[in-house]
């Protein structure tokens, strides 16, 4: 079983240049790094790789820092993966599931060896059996749906991101403690906000919460969240729990507290209402949210130092949890494509993956091919150069 260890910076250059030379390092096992070549035979075929992200709609901020996270894992691994060069093709996940599953099919239909992305659930939903078909490796680095791994899970379906209902899950016995008179939910209508507020409201209920209220404003075209912040407003709540993300997570927040009710109903959220750029553009808005996340830029670790050091050093930047899943998969397509890179013989890899040594702290696949990993409380506050979300504690409601 491999452990993948983020090497630092000075090791990757030379590592890098033995795989170069050597062309095999041998697979690693029991506790070895994974920069050291490729121990899967000839690695003078280059992988082929499809990278999906949204460049469009309202999830195109998340894709650009995806787009990051991977090139970041690329460049300080001499632009190959399990000593392979990389031949990366990157295509448009765009606003919806629509236009989300024709790109992911176009690619299929091509000679890649594994594909990495998909920001939206409804669209992983929608591709998730062509891969299991089609026996091509799928590192999902983003969308959350339940149901595409855990007990759904395929060979060739991993994922290195979250599933909704988790991160939902471990905010909720927190909300119960604060929240007296009960709880609002609000969620984009969709499979993510649909799964996350089932994840908030089982452990919020079971920690001794009411749920007052729900409502799903329709997702990807809602601009206006009046009629819905009424509804909370009417609700007689003391919080609200919600699931946005990218330019709706801006709309929402900055309308909540316009419409006065972020000093009346304490605003819980997945963390991604609070994350990156959509943090930047809500601004005073979201002061004082709290929000349950895997990672935050505020982690207090030797590795997420380094990573932010060296992230903003590239991009000019702070990471987002989105760049550090897609920094992930290349990490472990690096370690598994040491095993072979035809589909089975990834697969093959990625099984003996143990665990990861990321900028979020090590995790590991669970048995469904997700991740288990610790999930935080962050609060957003002001730091020294503009709203953060700091790590307050570890949750254990997931
Ligand atoms: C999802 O569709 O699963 C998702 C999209 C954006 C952020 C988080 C989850």
């Amino acid at each position: 079983m491999r452990r993948l260890r983020k090497p630092t910076i000075a090791a990757l250059t030379g590592l890098a240049a033995a795989a170069l030379v050597s062309g095999c390092g041998g697979g690693s096992l029991g506790g070895g790094d994974s920069d050291d070549g490729g121990g899967g035979g000839d690695t003078a075929t280059p992988v082929r790789l499809g990278l999906v992200v949204p460049t469009s709609g309202v999830y195109a901020p998340l894709g650009e820092d995806m787009k990051q996270g991977f090139e970041l894992y690329l460049a300080q691994h001499g632009q190959k993966l399990g000593g392979h060069a990389v031949e990366l093709e990157v295509v448009d996940e765009g606003a919806t599931p629509a236009t989300g599953v024709a790109a992911t099919q176009r690619l299929l239909q091509g000679d890649v060896n594994a594909v990495v992305g998909i920001v939206n659930s409804a669209t992983a939903l929608g591709v998730r059996d062509a891969f299991d078909e089609a026996k091509i490796p799928l590192i999902v680095a983003n969308a959350g749906a339940d149901a595409i791994t855990g007990a759904k899970k395929s060979d060739f379906v991993w994922r290195t991101s979250f599933s909704n209902g988790q991160v939902a899950a471990a905010l909720g016995p927190q909300a119960a403690q604060t929240c007296t008179k009960g709880a609002f939910l609000v969620a984009a209508d969709y499979a993510a906000g649909k799964e996350a507020t089932a994840g908030f409201r089982q452990t919020f209920t079971a920690a001794g919460g009411k749920v007052v209220g729900s409502v799903f404003p329709p997702f990807g075209t809602t601009t206006n969240y009046q009629p819905f912040l009424a509804q909370i407003r009417q609700s007689g709540a003391d919080c609200a729990y919600s699931f946005f993300a990218g330019a709706e997570a801006v709309a929402f927040t900055k309308q909540y507290a316009q419409f006065g009710l972020k000093d009346t109903v304490k605003l819980y959220s997945s963390g991604f209402l609070t994350e990156g750029g959509v943090l930047k553009g809500a601004g005073a808005a979201a002061a004082g949210i709290e929000t349950s996340l895997h990672y935050s830029d505020q982690l207090d670790t030797p590795a997420n130092k380094a990573f932010v050091g060296e992230y903003q050093a590239k991009f000019g930047e702070s990471p987002t949890v989105y760049a550090v899943q897609t920094y992930d998969a290349a990490h472990v397509l690096d370690d598994a494509f040491k095993t072979g890179i035809d589909g089975p013989a990834v697969v093959k890899g990625l099984q003996g993956i143990s665990s990861v040594d990321s900028p979020r702290g090590t995790w590991r696949f669970d048995d469904g091919h997700g991740p288990q990993q610790t999930y935080y409380l962050r609060r957003v506050d002001q730091g020294a150069g503009g709203l953060v979300n700091t790590v307050v504690q570890p949750l254990s409601g997931a």
